[in-house]
């Protein structure tokens, strides 16, 4: 059997996150094992439901920032060799209050997660990086290569992403994914970071007005999750070429962009809104703009997206409306 279809087992940390637990439950799907770790920060306890009682599935309540948690784990789960590092403070306006606490969550466990990954030979450690590592560069596309320590990061966040990237980059078996703005089901509306998308379905699907923050002439490059995941799957070398796993740092996007009023606009004709738009000052310290170069994962990896905009939309829509 070709090694990159043996079953594997790996840990997700934030899985019962937005993308940790899509990720989690792909993993599951292809037959592999997974070890869950959250400690339900931000994440949901009915995020994990779906796959909670899966016999190939355990969850682990734990912080990130725990010492030797690898460790921990893998005397419970000995056959563990791929660690998916999702688990992260991931609001922004949090990382401004709490610059101290995010740097400790998103770079220093990252960090220190990396070292045991290695020190245990696991086989594969993949970081979800952000297009915040890019700070007020407004080029576009955005090329990895960008993101440099004199790049100037808007928030914590960014800052503590941009330095757990390059850490993960500098090691053996580590692949950090710069992913832009995602979307899809279980993104939480509530959530500060959640992202537009999941805000404007949100207030449509409840026949309220959409809020735009500024003009509506920002855009931004928004991914589904399903893509988001086969990203990861080819990043941890589960599928593609031999089971080659890319190393670096790659950026997950679909090269294309999109304004907010267009978002809008898509949004209230898949919900046959009429409850128009609603225009309120837009909020400091926001990029203009931010679009991915996505060629250096394609050739690497062969990833491309699959889910356009209207038919991601779709899904997500479809799903909140069960
Ligand atoms: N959603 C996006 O558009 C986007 C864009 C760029 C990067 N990312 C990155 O992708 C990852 C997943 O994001 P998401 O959108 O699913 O966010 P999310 O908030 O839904 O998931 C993050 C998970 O991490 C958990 N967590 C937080 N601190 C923890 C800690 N100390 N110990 C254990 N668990 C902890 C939370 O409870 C949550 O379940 C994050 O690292 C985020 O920075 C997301």
């Amino acid at each position: 059997m070709n090694e990159s279809h043996a079953k594997k087992e790996c840990v997700v940390t934030g899985v019962a996150g937005f993308v940790g637990s899509h990720l989690a439950e792909r993993l599951l799907a292809m037959g592999h094992t997974v070890v869950g770790v959250d400690n339900f920060f931000s994440g949901r306890l009915h995020n994990i439901a779906s796959f909670r009682e899966h016999p190939n599935f355990s969850f682990c309540r734990a912080d990130v920032r725990e010492q030797n948690l690898l460790d921990r784990l893998k005397r419970a789960h000995p056959g563990l060799k791929y660690c998916f590092h999702l688990a992260a403070i991931v609001s922004v306006p949090y990382s401004m209050d709490y610059p101290d606490r995010t740097m400790e969550i998103n770079y220093q466990a990252t960090v220190r997660l990396l070292g045991e990954a290695d020190r245990l030979g696991f086989t594969a450690f993949i970081f979800a990086g952000s297009a915040a590592e890019y700070g007020d560069d407004q080029r576009t596309p955005l090329l990895e290569g960008y993101a440099t320590e004199r790049t100037r990061h808007l928030s914590p966040y960014g800052r503590s992403k941009f330095l757990a990237s390059k850490q993960v980059e500098s090691s053996l078996r580590g692949a950090s994914l710069r992913f832009f703005n995602i979307y899809g089901p279980r993104q939480d509306p509530g959530s500060q970071y959640s992202g537009v998308i999941s805000r404007f379905t949100d207030a449509a699907a409840k026949g309220r007005p959409l809020t735009i923050l500024g003009d509506g002439q920002q855009t931004r490059d928004f991914v589904y999750v399903a893509d988001v995941v086969d990203a990861y799957i080819l990043a941890a070398g589960l599928k593609g070429k031999n089971g080659a796993m890319p190393r670096g740092i790659y950026n997950i996007g679909t090269g294309k962009s999109t304004t907010i009023l267009e978002l809008a606009e898509a949004i209230k004709r898949a919900c046959d809104n009429n409850s128009g738009l609603k225009f309120l000052p837009e909020r400091p310290g926001d990029i203009r703009h931010s679009l991915a170069a996505v060629d250096k994962f394609r050739d690497t990896a062969g990833w491309e997206p699959r889910v356009d905009l209207p038919d991601g939309l779709r899904h997500t829509l479809n799903f909140e409306s069960t």
